[in-house]
């Protein structure tokens, strides 16, 4: 491949491929068992449509299974005859280019609710910061936090041998001991950010929590990526490489750092930014929504309205909302003015959140893009704070329901 016997493409990602190895040190170019890509068109642009249509042209494809995160465009909307702009043509080409090579349309930052999961020991290569932590930790697969370099693996089939593909990669390198209650997904969300900050470049080994359900579990870990490098954290007792605080530290545990209820409000309230009555857009859904997100909103807006002047999002994918229509949840959900995206979000978008949007969310992962994309100000809840500040307006409650 190297060499360029085999073409151009798989020359190319080699190259990109050994080049990471050697910076790294890597031992070794060793097997993955699957590829996750990012292909956001407001990130990739006309440029990445032209790579990715040579490379189809020049008859590259995908040596492995290969899945993609959230896309630019939502594909119901498209579906149902909404107008396309230029750059929304262009994240299509990107979308049909990698299933010509061989990717599953799985459009979701959240493929976990999709049934897309690698297993405890198999190396990988997953772009898209999220998902890394979920598989390292929660899983026990085996990623480092890729970008292009998912591309290149997914053409190669392989990847080189370092950080997280390493059993001395995967120790902790600091302690929490978490000393407050947690009240459902918006608190993991809060967690995960203050974790990702406090652990400062170290693999977090975390005590004192009980089992995060799933939805808690891809949170934790989309808040904590994004705003820590890491890959992976440890839940003593909960996550599998963490049987004890010696199998996570791979040696004796170092002094706790305790987080308590004030550690949380004090994230907390570095979250919300807006204290006033305003609301212009409630977004939940960051990663995707799952069946039971979706349940769990359809049912506390059931017989209710958004208000005027608000846009209530519920992100999620393509396969999610057929389950979601199939389980009767999407009825109440657009009799409530509820908007079911597919596939993208209020970020991943050509229509972004205008600048100055009062946005209320239960997602930090969501409030700190909001912030730094659209300079948003941010109320941070649960999901039922979220509906409850939606739907606000006595005068606005569906009559007879
Ligand atoms: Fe997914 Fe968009 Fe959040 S791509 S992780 S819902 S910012």
């Amino acid at each position: 491949m190297l060499e360029g016997r085999r073409g151009w493409p798989l020359q190319l990602a080699m190259e990109m491929l050994v080049a990471v190895g050697r910076a790294y040190d890597a031992e070794a170019m060793i097997p993955v068992t699957s590829a996750h890509l990012v292909i956001d068109g407001t990130a990739l642009g006309d440029p990445g449509v032209e790579l990715f249509e040579r490379l189809v042209a020049d008859g590259a494809r995908f040596a492995v299974p290969v899945s993609i995160n959230a896309i630019a465009v939502d594909r119901l909307a498209v579906a149902r005859g909404e107008p396309l702009s230029e750059p929304q043509r262009g994240q299509l080409r990107l979308l049909e280019a990698c299933e010509k090579m061989g990717a599953l349309a799985s459009c979701s930052c959240n493929p976990f609710i999709q049934g897309i999961l690698p297993r405890f020991g198999e190396s990988v290569a997953w772009s898209e910061s999220a998902t890394a932590p979920f598989v390292n930790s929660v899983i026990g697969g085996r990623t480092n936090r890729e970008g292009a370099t998912a591309l290149a693996s997914a053409l190669t089939g392989v990847t080189p041998k370092y950080g997280m593909h390493l059993d001395a990669g995967r120790k902790g390198g600091v302690l929490f001991k978490i000393d407050a209650p947690m009240a459902g997904l918006h608190d993991f969300n809060l967690l995960g950010t203050l974790i990702g900050r406090r652990a400062a470049g170290r693999i977090p080994v975390l005590g004192g929590l009980s089992r995060p359900t799933r939805d808690e579990f891809v949170g934790f870990s989309a808040a904590f990526a994004i705003v820590c490098a890491e890959a992976m954290y440890h839940i003593v007792g909960v996550t599998p490489e963490a049987p004890s605080l010696e199998a996570a530290f791979g040696g004796p545990a170092p002094a706790p750092i305790v987080i308590g209820v004030s550690d949380l409000d004090a994230e907390r309230a570095r979250t919300s930014t807006s204290t006033g009555d305003r609301v212009d857009v409630v977004s939940i859904g960051c990663p995707h929504a799952s069946l039971e997100q979706m349940q769990e909103v359809a049912a506390l807006v059931a017989g209710r309205s958004v208000r005027d002047g608000v846009k209530f999002f519920l992100h999620t994918n393509r396969s999610t909302h057929d389950a979601a229509r199939m389980a009767g949840v999407l009825e109440p959900l657009a009799r409530a003015g509820v908007q079911v995206t597919t596939d993208n979000c209020a970020v991943v978008s050509y229509d972004r959140l205008p600048v100055g949007t009062t946005l209320a969310t239960n997602s930090t992962k969501m409030a700190l893009f909001a912030k730094a994309v659209s300079s948003a100000a941010i109320r941070y809840g649960s999901v039922e704070d979220c509906v409850s500040v939606a739907l606000a307006d006595r005068g606005a409650d569906v009559p007879g329901h």
